[in-house]
């Protein structure tokens, strides 16, 4: 069986040619150091302010210098609450975020709870939806920071962000959304939203791994958390990633510009696929929001079986999935999005994450509702549990 079929989009995706093009020559013919005075530096340099000047396009940034390139999403994060949390600590020392971000935001909030800081986990209801009123309490004098993600990466519910940042600022708060599943599949113009910092990975938009992008708008102060050589503007020290930057800043130009023909496909061959599914397999539920969601993620808990065994089989048939009930696959603790949607322990233990590309035909969606029909028949046969019961 020599079949391969990809339904992992959101925990990373392939390296798209036209940013594999960007990348080519920084690791050869351009191989400059970025921070060298010579031709070799200044060529690295002007790769680095193409991808600057990209990036700040494309979700329409007021200035490239508001741009900060990291090695990824969860460096962006950390940066992003901790530089701000400590750079205001003198105006307070209180964090709001929710109960189902990425762990780069809720184990940066952890630290800052070591150092001493307070921080308020705001739960969401069963569409993983924050609420609004609930933000509005949890708001105090000392509240500095609000870090909401804009997509989530495990059930795919998008947040009301600009509503969030409009509350934020409406009490003098400062806000940072974690839009790392988000570009390419929502529209992001940081000044309509009123986003103040925003954190981008390249991997999840058909560019490189460990590479990513900070927004910071001009203005909110924010302490580096690396020190070194002063690359970034003193704010993200160590030698810059030319070839891995490079490819961020045309991946995130292809994303945002592509985005609504992507997200067409994505939703026709979404469609496809629940069809098929409700055709094909029973006892099962979608969890997170029906409509309010990105058109790639899509999380189904099969009741009276276990994600993990049902994700074995689908490997063994070609197919490439995630568990919706590790909140990294190889943790097997129940998945802390789930948790927080007050999803029962047993229903989150049977859920699955497909995540789809625009590469996905609807003959792969055939094969692999076929192969999820036999998988989810074979466990229920050997399940103590009576799905139909569930
Ligand atoms: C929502 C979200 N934030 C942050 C990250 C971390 O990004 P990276 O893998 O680039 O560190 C991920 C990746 O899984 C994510 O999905």
């Amino acid at each position: 069986m020599d079949r391969k079929i990809y339904l992992d989009n959101a925990a990373t995706t392939y390296v798209s040619s036209e940013v594999l093009n960007e990348m080519m020559p920084c690791f050869n013919a351009l191989y400059g150091n970025a921070g060298s005075l010579h031709s070799f530096g200044r060529s690295a340099m002007a790769i680095i302010d193409k991808a600057r000047d990209r990036v700040k396009e494309a979700i329409n940034a007021n200035k490239s210098t508001e741009i900060y390139f990291t090695s990824g999403g969860t460096e962006a994060d950390n940066m992003a609450i901790l530089g701000v949390a400590h750079a205001y600590s003198n105006k307070g020392k209180h964090i709001i975020t929710s109960q189902i971000e990425h762990h780069a935001v809720l184990n940066a909030c952890r630290e800052l709870e070591q150092e001493g800081f307070e921080v308020t986990y705001l739960p969401v209801d069963k569409h993983g939806l924050v609420s609004l009123p609930d933000l509005l309490h949890a708001i105090r004098k000392d509240t500095t920071l609000i870090s909401i993600m804009a997509v989530n990466n495990e059930v795919g519910t998008i947040q009301n962000v600009k509503s969030i940042a409009k509350i934020a600022h409406d009490y003098d708060i400062i806000f940072h959304t974690d839009a790392v599943q988000a570009i390419g599949q929502i529209k992001i113009d940081v000044q309509d939203m009123e986003i103040d910092l925003l954190s981008i990975s390249g991997h999840k938009i058909h560019g490189p791994k460990g590479v990513g992008a900070l927004y910071v708008k001009s203005g909110i102060r924010f302490d580096p958390i690396t020190f070194g050589g002063n690359q970034e503007r003193g704010k993200r020290s160590g030698t810059e990633n030319v070839p891995g930057i490079a490819g961020l800043g045309k991946a995130v130009e292809l994303a945002t510009k592509n985005y609504l023909i992507t997200n067409k496909k994505l939703k026709n061959i979404r469609d496809y696929f629940l069809d098929k599914l409700a055709e094909n397999v029973e006892y099962y539920q979608i969890n997170g929001h029906m409509h309010q969601k990105s058109n790639a993620i899509l999380n189904i808990s099969f009741y009276g079986i276990e994600g993990e065994s049902l994700l074995m089989l689908l490997d063994l048939a070609g197919i490439c999935v995630s568990t919706g009930s590790a909140c990294t696959s190889k943790a097997l603790e129940p998945s802390h999005v789930l948790k927080a949607m007050n999803i029962p322990e047993d229903i989150a233990q049977g859920s699955i994450r497909f995540s789809f590309g625009t590469n996905i035909s609807k003959a792969d969606v055939d094969y692999v509702i076929e192969e999820l029909a036999k998988a989810v028949g074979k466990l229920r046969a050997i399940s103590p549990i009576q799905a139909g019961r569930i």
